[in-house]
């Protein structure tokens, strides 16, 4: 029997869609527990966590696989026969339909970005929708044909069946992403879903998450002592205020000055620490990681070597201190990018997550916000008391402007980076915009064209300007900006950086670009 106790959860199954660890996020968003699980767990797996929550739904995520494919990745039908609510989205949602008996095969055209669709039955998941809701597709293959256990309730102009619903039990598709804030009433559907469907009760806070958390640090640590590298962005701010309450003088926490920084950035991050009252040691590692990134012109192996070096300084430090754990401030995105699920596939390497190289001398690495998104971590950083300055400062990947600079880095190159990024930053600071942006920055292209500067012939570099707005990195789109801004930024770059010769505007949204060029 169920104790009444036991919190109220949704499982996930994860079958490796870029988005999978988005719906665990939208229904923490909306204060319910949930849980990701390998796509492949048993139903004796299942039975297992009931011991520790109350199971009163599953969603099946999206993937890169196929279920036509010899390789199509499939679940324990026994799940299916338990009397819990399950919703397939895209790939869970053609799961579904092929176990069922339907036909899936590839799209005609494949359906990708922003689509209408056309809701014929308000019903279950789709209650209280409008005729029509723009929703987020990404999917190559396609339902064509329903068994009788099933039926269509919503379409667009090329999916016949972009939901459906079962006829006895409380399992519906949705062959679009609820869970991407580009789907105007994606939280409405989940909410359907997780409220009028599963019937949960409302029982996940973010200052369950900070007591939880300083709990468990104290106790993997135990008796112990810890480092933690700040890069003085708000991920490693929190988790080093995380570690800070709950280890006090057993951690040591340093910052480590790789030369990739912003214009004055390691003076400024110490200053804001020392403000709250954490001591930064600021370990200068410029020549080191100069000397390894020489020659390097690929961007995985330029996040794999920055990787690397960022460990052997950790160690190094750490064996000072006499430390024996690790702390970082991974977030979600950083890990799903990495590709660190089973089946997702890898899009960049974060350096501190997949560009860590194989040995590390360290008895455990601990990751605190490794679930979470960095609004979910802004939240976080508000309950524990960080200034503002902290935590609304843009993101700044860790292998910092070497992601910036297109080829190889070089000492020359970075100085041109660091003086556009101080124009572009003024500019956008000192603007009107209505909208901060998600992050605003340059990227030195490895491209050359002629000029014109003084009646003479120039030879300069092209810079680019990149200005996105987001909600959590996972999607993104660029500013439409007015063209006076860019067009001040452009004259001033060129007027006062000699090398630079032509300046360009990016247009390209995430996806198909990522937000950093490399
Ligand atoms: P992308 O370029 O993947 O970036 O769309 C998503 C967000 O993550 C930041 N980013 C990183 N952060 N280590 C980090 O700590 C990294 O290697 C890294 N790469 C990208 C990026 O600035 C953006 O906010």
């Amino acid at each position: 029997m169920i104790s009444p106790s036991l919190p109220d959860s949704i499982l996930i199954f994860d079958f490796g869609g870029q988005y999978c660890h988005l719906i665990a996020r939208r229904i923490r968003e909306l204060h319910v527990y949930s849980e990701i699980l390998p796509y492949n767990s048993s139903l004796e797996d299942i039975y297992s966590l009931k011991k520790s929550m109350n199971i009163k739904g599953i969603i099946l995520s999206g993937s890169p696989a196929s279920v036509k494919s010899d390789s199509a990745l499939i679940i324990d039908k026994r799940i299916l026969e338990l009397n819990v609510p399950i919703l397939g989205l895209c790939y869970g949602h053609q799961l579904l339909a092929n176990i069922f008996g339907g036909d899936v095969s590839k799209g005609i055209i494949r359906e990708y970005g922003l689509k209408i669709v056309k809701i014929d039955e308000k019903i279950g998941v789709l209650e209280g929708l409008n005729d029509v809701e723009k929703v987020w597709m990404s999917h190559g293959d396609t339902v064509y044909r329903l068994p009788k256990s099933l039926r269509a309730i919503a379409h667009t102009d090329t999916t016949p069946i972009a939901s459906f619903i079962h006829n006895k039990k409380p399992i519906f598709g949705l062959q679009w992403h609820p869970e991407v804030v580009h789907t105007e009433n994606g939280l409405k559907m989940l909410r359907n879903f997780i409220f009028n469907i599963c019937k949960c009760d409302v029982n996940w806070r973010p200052s369950d998450f900070f007591e939880n958390t300083i709990m468990d640090i104290r106790k993997q640590v135990g008796d112990k002592k810890a480092i933690i590298a700040l890069s003085g962005g708000i991920d490693s701010s929190v988790a080093a205020a995380l570690a800070g309450r709950a280890l006090g003088n057993k951690i040591a926490m340093i910052h480590v000055d790789h030369g990739l920084m912003r214009f004055n950035e390691s003076n400024q991050v110490k200053e804001a620490m020392e403000k709250i009252n954490y001591k930064i040691n600021v370990v200068n590692a410029r020549q080191r990681f100069l000397e390894r990134l020489k020659g390097v012109y690929d961007p995985e192996e330029k996040r794999k070597i920055i990787g690397e070096e960022f460990i052997r300084v950790f160690e190094h430090e750490a064996k000072l201190f006499g430390a024996e754990y690790l702390i970082q401030g991974t977030i979600y995105p950083d890990r799903i990018e990495s590709g660190i699920t089973q089946n997702a596939d890898t899009i960049k390497t974060h350096h501190n997550v997949g560009g860590l190289p194989s040995k590390i001398d360290f008895k455990g690495i601990i990751e605190p916000l490794k679930d979470l998104y960095k609004d979910e971590v802004r939240a976080i950083g508000k309950i524990i008391g960080l200034p503002n300055e902290l935590i609304w400062r843009q993101p700044f990947p860790g292998p910092g402007l070497a992601v910036r600079i297109i080829g190889e880095v070089t000492k020359e190159k970075l100085e041109i980076l660091r003086k556009a990024d101080v124009i572009v930053c003024e500019e956008v600071e000192n603007s009107s915009m209505n909208v901060k942006p998600w992050q605003y920055f340059t990227v030195l292209t490895n491209t050359r064209s002629t000029g014109v500067k003084g009646d003479e012939r120039a030879y300069g570099w092209t810079i680019a300007i990149r200005i996105v707005e987001s909600v959590d990195a996972m999607t993104a789109n660029f500013m439409k900006v007015p063209w006076e801004l860019i067009e001040k930024i452009s004259i001033r770059i060129t007027n006062s950086i000699p090398e630079i010769t032509r300046v360009v505007y990016d247009v390209t949204n995430k996806p198909p670009a990522t937000i950093e060029w490399e």
